[in-house]
């Protein structure tokens, strides 16, 4: 492993290229490598088993290809399965978990929303970092049932969306919330909509730039810190490479985006 080993990220799919966006900007020397596990998208609905042993397959591929770090850009792989990756393998792992604390911290209305799957919010993490933050504010949790197949068939900016988010966002504005915390690496690609939907006052809260800080801190620690560039982002998917492309573009012409089977 050398400077010039590659940052592996991987997702449930093209949500946590959302993530790869904030690391690309943030480390632009960097070698990155993306997986997106499309074909078992989503996991948030999927028992706590099953998504350790994806998660294992996937860190498994990024390894293979050299992998010098590796990026959990999916906060339900992150809340059930970092804990046994990083007691299983050597490589260091960088997770990605709802950014409670920020939102915690700078409420006034002393309320707050969470916008996440049903696996990122029923997982033992999850209720560790929340009772840690939430002791004097309401914390409003609710699942985002349907928002991750839409968005990976493409449809982010679909009526459909709207539609469903506009019911799982009646409680939190009835509430009075002024943050909402989305604890899914696919909601970024939502929040233009969300932006149409909330009242001015409520602020946006996603973990992207945490995580690609994050990613920098451990390599920097490590002396794993490229420091020329060697080579053009790489995105593998075990779907269809088109929703990849879109979520991409405009800079996606000199990457590689290529369907693999793993
Ligand atoms: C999912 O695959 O259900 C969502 C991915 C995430 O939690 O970030």
């Amino acid at each position: 492993m050398s400077k010039h080993s590659p940052i592996g990220i991987f997702d449930s799919g093209v949500g946590g290229t959302s993530i790869w966006k904030e690391i690309h900007s943030l480390l632009p020397l960097e070698h990155t490598i993306y997986l997106a596990d499309s074909t078992n998208a989503p996991y948030g609905e999927k028992p706590k088993e099953e998504i350790v042993a994806l998660s294992v397959k996937n860190t498994e591929k990024l390894l293979d290809m050299g992998a010098k770090i590796i990026v959990v850009a999916c906060n339900t792989a992150t809340t059930n399965a970092i804990k046994h990756l990083r007691s299983t393998y050597r490589v260091p792992f960088i997770g990605i978990e709802p950014a409670i604390k920020p939102a915690a911290l700078n409420t006034r209305t002393k309320c707050i929303g969470i916008l996440a799957t049903k696996g990122t919010l029923s997982s033992a993490l999850f209720a560790e970092t929340s009772s840690l933050y939430s002791r004097d504010i309401k914390v409003i949790e609710v699942v985002g049932k349907g928002l991750v197949q839409e968005i990976e068939k493409g449809g982010k900016d679909s009526p459909k969306v709207e539609k469903m988010l506009r019911e799982l966002l009646d409680p939190m504005i009835k509430g009075g919330i002024d943050h909402l915390v989305l604890g899914c690496s696919h909601y970024p690609y939502l929040i233009p909509t969300l932006k149409k939907m909330l009242p001015p006052e409520v602020s946006i809260i996603d973990s992207g730039m945490a995580v690609a800080k994050q990613t920098r801190l451990v390599l920097q620690s490590m002396d794993l810190l490229a420091n020329t560039k060697e080579a053009a982002p790489e995105f593998y998917t075990n779907g269809s490479p088109s929703v990849l492309r879109s979520l991409l573009s405009p800079i996606a012409d000199s990457f590689k985006i290529e369907t693999l089977d793993f």
